[in-house]
């Protein structure tokens, strides 16, 4: 397939650093220079799916697409207001789109999940016409009060739309199951069998252990691709990674051995968004002009899971 539009909506709220350290044990002073995070864009009165909605119609207009013609929609979601219907349902009624879709929960690796289910179709000689949207919500996991998380996420979505061609070159997509490092748990509606206590547990992250990961498998699953299609890093034009942390990113980059002009990057005022992060960086690099039509991209998640994943295109 090939990627002919994108979109992305953040919400309107700001909150930096400094805002953060008037209600939590924190600094400017720590956040920065360990994330990179100068502020995030976090939901106040918006609504998840209406985000969610708009970044897909920035989407198809992007791409000259009305939705009736899609045939297939993908959304990549970890918590929104609905446990059901699925937000992928949401977005089709609300982009007037008749095509069957699907909600798929691969955390933040989610944008490569869902390009590697798309490109199966399309091979499979399915679908014509895909849209994904990542939309996410990270900001209603983490408890407020603990500083080790919070500070590190902030919400938005991010669309694309695919079509016919032959541009993806190579998806690796990988899982190595370590639950207890990065998780939520929520409470389920009690029944007259449950005994146990069951309590909701916010997000709960082991930070080293989550940074090790991300390097080791970013690094690995992209240069998996580039050996499988016989290619070296100096030949991807550039890397988009997820925007987690600024430090992942420059350990990823230094594995490979690129320049930082090769890394564009968008953490610094959007924090992490979760599967959101690279449709919502691929947007806006599209809209800036920092892509040009047949440059080499390799792109690169990893999440909760673990999982991560890898794609190399032709833009
Ligand atoms: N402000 C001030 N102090 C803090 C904060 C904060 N926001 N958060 C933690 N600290 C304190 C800790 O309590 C600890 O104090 P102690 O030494 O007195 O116990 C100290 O700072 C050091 O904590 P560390 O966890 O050792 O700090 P580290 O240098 O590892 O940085 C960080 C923490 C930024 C979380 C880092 O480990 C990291 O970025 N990990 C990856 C996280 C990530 O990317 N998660 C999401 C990826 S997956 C996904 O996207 C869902």
């Amino acid at each position: 397939m090939k990627i002919i539009g994108t979109g992305s909506v953040l919400p309107k709220q700001i909150v930096t650093n400094d805002m953060l350290s008037e209600f939590l044990d924190t600094s400017d002073a720590w956040i920065y220079p360990r994330t990179g995070i100068k502020h995030r864009h976090v939901i106040s009165d918006e609504k998840l799916e209406d985000m969610a909605i708009e970044a897909a119609k920035k989407a198809l207009d992007d791409a000259g697409m009305k939705a009736e013609d899609l045939d297939f929609i993908i959304c990549s979601n970890v918590v929104n207001e609905y446990i059901t219907p699925s937000l992928s349902c949401i977005i089709q009624g609300g982009t007037g789109a008749a095509c069957p879709c699907i909600d798929i929960n691969c955390a933040c690796a989610g944008f490569i999940y869902a390009l590697d289910f798309a490109e199966a179709q399309y091979r499979a000689g399915r679908v014509q016409n895909v849209l994904i949207v990542c939309a996410e919500e990270p900001t209603r996991m983490t408890s407020w009060k603990d500083r080790n998380v919070c500070v590190l996420f902030g919400d938005g979505a991010g669309a694309a739309v695919l079509t016919a061609g032959d541009n993806i070159k190579g998806i690796k997509l990988s899982a190595a199951s370590s639950t207890e490092k990065l998780y939520q748990i929520r409470k389920l509606e009690p029944t007259p069998y449950i005994t146990k206590e069951e309590v909701d547990i916010p997000l709960q992250m082991k930070g080293q252990d989550v940074f090790k990961f991300a390097v080791k498998a970013s690094s690995g699953d992209i240069q998996y691709l580039l050996d499988k299609l016989g290619m070296t890093p100096d030949q991807v034009d550039k890397y988009l990674l997820h925007q987690a942390n600024i430090r992942i990113i420059n350990s990823i980059r230094e594995h490979l051995g690129q320049p930082e002009e090769k890394f564009p990057t968008n953490v610094e005022t959007h924090g992490n968004s979760s599967s959101a992060s690279c449709p919502i960086l691929l947007d806006e690099c599209n809209r800036k002009g920092i892509l040009k039509r047949g440059d080499t991209l390799a792109l690169s998640a990893f999440g909760a899971g673990f999982i991560s994943g890898a794609a190399i295109m032709e833009w």
